[in-house]
């Protein structure tokens, strides 16, 4: 058996309110395929999908971060059998001019079910409802945070930081991991928990085995309230709505609400002493209430408390994947 390795991409563009992939037609065949093909010496998947869809589409690719998926197959090719593993990124086209290279006879810019009747390959058609998915989810929360960004013009008295600070990390999680406003550092990078609140959760999720780039991470008000101060209940009411609306295009299994700001604005509940340790069931997601990681910082005695929080979910888990173990997760950060 001869083992062989390609990547390729689902290309996409935003036509109005409908999604529509890149299909390339071969030469020598009537059947569409997507932009992939061969990981050569020295290249890794990302840059082998970068470099097909340049030279089969002579677009430039832009990766949606943190989606990647693969299919495998095995087939004959002049009498060896052939054990063949594919990566696929998703792409979103910033042009409409495609360029095909010359192995190519045609293309077409399709519908997803269209697609799924136009696609020559069955582990193609198999990934495609997560891919439709997760392109839903990406142009939701790009719509959404386009919005929220807006948010400082919209009011008339506005005492936070006017830096954005999206959430991160993939979009189909299992856990989405919910502070209470950024800090100073994150107004900076611009990225969430990654002052010394971020490097203390870092390392608590690292001890209790649960990787960082599997979870989704934002707070309840995501713009910086000068001086570390509380945001205001007028702040957070301003705030909810979008993080309501994120809750319900991330769609997580978890949520992991850090201290007292967001178990309120989650659950109204104001006390996370008296609801911390135990699942929570609302709205079909499990939520668990803990410390913020700076009650780690003020009292370090505290930190097996927010440990031992992580670990039960990290339990949880693991109880949750033998039980389906038909759930397949393949997402990563694109790297
Ligand atoms: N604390 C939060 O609640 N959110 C951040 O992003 C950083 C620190």
């Amino acid at each position: 058996m001869k083992f062989e390795y390609s990547a390729g991409a689902f290309v996409y563009r935003k036509r109005a309110s409908s999604i529509e992939l890149l299909l390339l037609k071969r030469k020598g065949s009537d059947a569409y395929d997507l932009p992939k093909g061969h990981i050569e010496k020295g290249e890794n998947a990302v840059q082998a999908a970068v470099r097909e869809i340049k030279e089969e589409t002579g677009l430039d690719a832009t990766f949606l971060p943190y989606f990647q998926t693969s299919t495998h197959y095995i087939f004959t090719r002049k009498k060896v059998r052939i054990s063949k593993s594919v990566k696929f990124f998703i792409s979103r086209a910033q042009s409409n001019k495609v360029t095909i290279s010359n192995e190519h006879k045609g293309y077409t810019w399709c519908g997803i079910d269209k697609a799924a009747a136009l696609l020559k390959y069955k582990d193609l058609l198999g990934i495609l409802t997560p891919v439709k998915d997760y392109i839903g989810r990406y142009e939701a929360i790009q719509k959404l945070n386009n919005e929220y960004t807006q948010l400082p013009r919209a009011v008339e008295t506005w005492e936070l930081s006017k830096n954005f600070v999206p959430g991160e990390g993939p979009l189909n999680p299992d856990i989405m991991l919910i502070g209470q406003a950024p800090g100073a550092n994150e107004d900076i990078q611009r990225r969430p928990f990654v002052g010394r609140s971020g490097q203390l959760l870092d390392r608590l999720l690292k001890e209790t085995k649960i990787n960082r780039k599997n979870v989704y991470i934002t707070s309840v008000v995501q713009f910086f309230p000068f001086k570390n101060r509380e945001p205001s209940k007028d702040e957070v009411t301003l705030c909810k709505p979008f993080i309501e609306r994120q809750i319900s295009i991330i769609k997580p299994r978890y949520i992991v609400l850090l201290g007292r700001i967001a178990a309120r604005a989650i659950l109204e509940e104001d006390s996370v002493s008296e609801n911390r340790g135990r699942i929570i069931e609302k709205n079909g997601i499990r939520h668990i209430i803990t410390l913020h990681p700076s009650a780690v910082l003020r009292f370090p005695k505290n930190e097996s408390i927010l440990k031992n929080d992580l670990s039960m979910l990290a339990e949880e888990l693991k109880k949750d994947k033998k039980e389906n173990v038909n759930i397949i997760k393949d997402h990563g950060p694109v790297a």
